[in-house]
């Protein structure tokens, strides 16, 4: 393990230029993915033969704890790891070991779309995991491999919750992107199958992540519209936030059976809440999901800068952040979107 970490409590929590401290980390350990989902990657793009990277490219585990432990320093409480697909990543689960033992980390979550989840559940809780979130889309199988791309695996994805459970890495929260035309008459089978169970549907707007996956506003199914189709069928309270800056919004069942939640980054946007950093496969800092350009942390890393030029390098990223692009995307015009913006499996969920 690497021994280089200094601590230097001095050194003051950046906040940004629109007074955001920084938070969480999320971290894509695996550009990789066994699914295609059309909204994400879709296939006539991420096909055979697309280059991912080298898995020398990627950072090692060492390299992702002695940033995490660098983030910490600078306020990170929480880490999610996510991807592509995390379960991809050879021995996933020692890095959770490795996290979950930062001094100052006081939550690791994972974000999978649950394939590889029941071989892996019980592993990830004895090292420590906190939370796992699944995605699933739909509950009907037809739907549910259109939405996947192609892959026809929703019985072990169900498996796989079901594993989660019993490894005791509850509550278990699932995401559902909801397209208008695609699912989103399916979203109340998904609400019926889990309520009662403890497990949480949160439901995603479809967003303009990347380039490549033809997002139209019509295609997106307002959180709003939604929470009137469901609350119509089980009728829903809010409740209060979980802690400052929770992206989702959650209500509770008036009788009884549990929670859902809407992400509604698109609709309403939460950009002035927003305390997340997301590190690439390949050790690139992001400050926003919708960045187009990020700051590289690997070459620093792999010719031997301190932990203090490191600190420095997060630091000063951090305290020049401007983003708010949720905020702003209905008043740019066409000409002043951005042009080359990252994609969601490589920058992670
Ligand atoms: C990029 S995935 C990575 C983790 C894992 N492969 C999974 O699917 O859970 C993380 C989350 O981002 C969501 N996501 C991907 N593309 C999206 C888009 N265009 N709009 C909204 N959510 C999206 C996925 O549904 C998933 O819940
Ligand atoms: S959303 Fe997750 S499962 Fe689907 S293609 Fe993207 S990374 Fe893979």
């Amino acid at each position: 393990m690497e021994s280089r970490v200094v601590q230097l409590p001095t050194k003051p929590r950046p906040q940004d230029t629109l007074g955001r401290p920084l938070h969480d980390l999320r971290i894509s350990v695996m550009d990789r993915c066994n699914f295609r989902c059309p909204y994400c990657m879709p296939r006539e793009t991420f096909h055979e033969h697309y280059r991912f990277l080298k898995s020398s490219e990627r950072l090692s585990f060492d390299e992702i704890t002695r940033l995490t432990r660098l983030f910490v320093q600078l306020g990170v409480k929480k880490v999610r790891l996510t991807g592509g697909e995390p379960l991809l990543r050879p021995n996933v689960s020692e890095l959770v070991g490795e996290l979950t033992t930062i001094d100052g980390v006081e939550d690791v979550a994972l974000t999978t779309n649950a394939v590889l989840l029941a071989q892996h559940a019980a592993e990830l809780k004895a090292n420590g995991l906190h939370r796992i979130t699944v995605s699933v889309d739909s509950l009907d199988p037809q739907i549910f491999k259109q939405m996947s791309g192609g892959f026809a695996e929703l019985e072990r994805v169900l498996e796989g919750i079901r594993a989660a459970v019993d490894a005791g890495l509850t509550p278990i929260k699932i995401n559902t992107v909801v397209q208008r035309g695609v699912n989103d008459h399916t979203v109340l089978d998904l609400v019926e199958r889990f309520r009662n169970t403890g497990v949480i549907v949160r439901f995603i707007e479809y967003m303009d992540v990347g380039n490549r996956n033809h997002w139209s506003l019509d295609r997106v199914v307002p959180s709003r519209e939604l929470l009137a189709r469901i609350a119509e069928r089980w009728p829903l309270h809010p409740v209060r936030e979980n802690y400052h800056g929770e992206v989702a919004e959650r209500y509770a069942f008036d009788d009884g059976a549990g929670e859902i939640g809407f992400i509604s980054s698109v609709t309403e946007p939460f950009c002035g809440a927003c305390t997340r950093a997301r590190l690439s496969s390949e050790g690139v800092f992001y400050t926003c999901l919708f960045a187009t350009s990020g700051v590289d942390l690997r070459t620093p890393l792999r010719s031997g800068a301190s932990d203090e030029d490191l600190l420095a390098l997060i630091h000063d990223t951090w305290t020049r952040r401007a983003d708010r692009y949720s905020e702003l995307r209905s008043s740019l015009t066409s000409r002043e979107q951005p042009l080359k913006k990252i994609e969601m499996y490589y920058i992670g969920g």
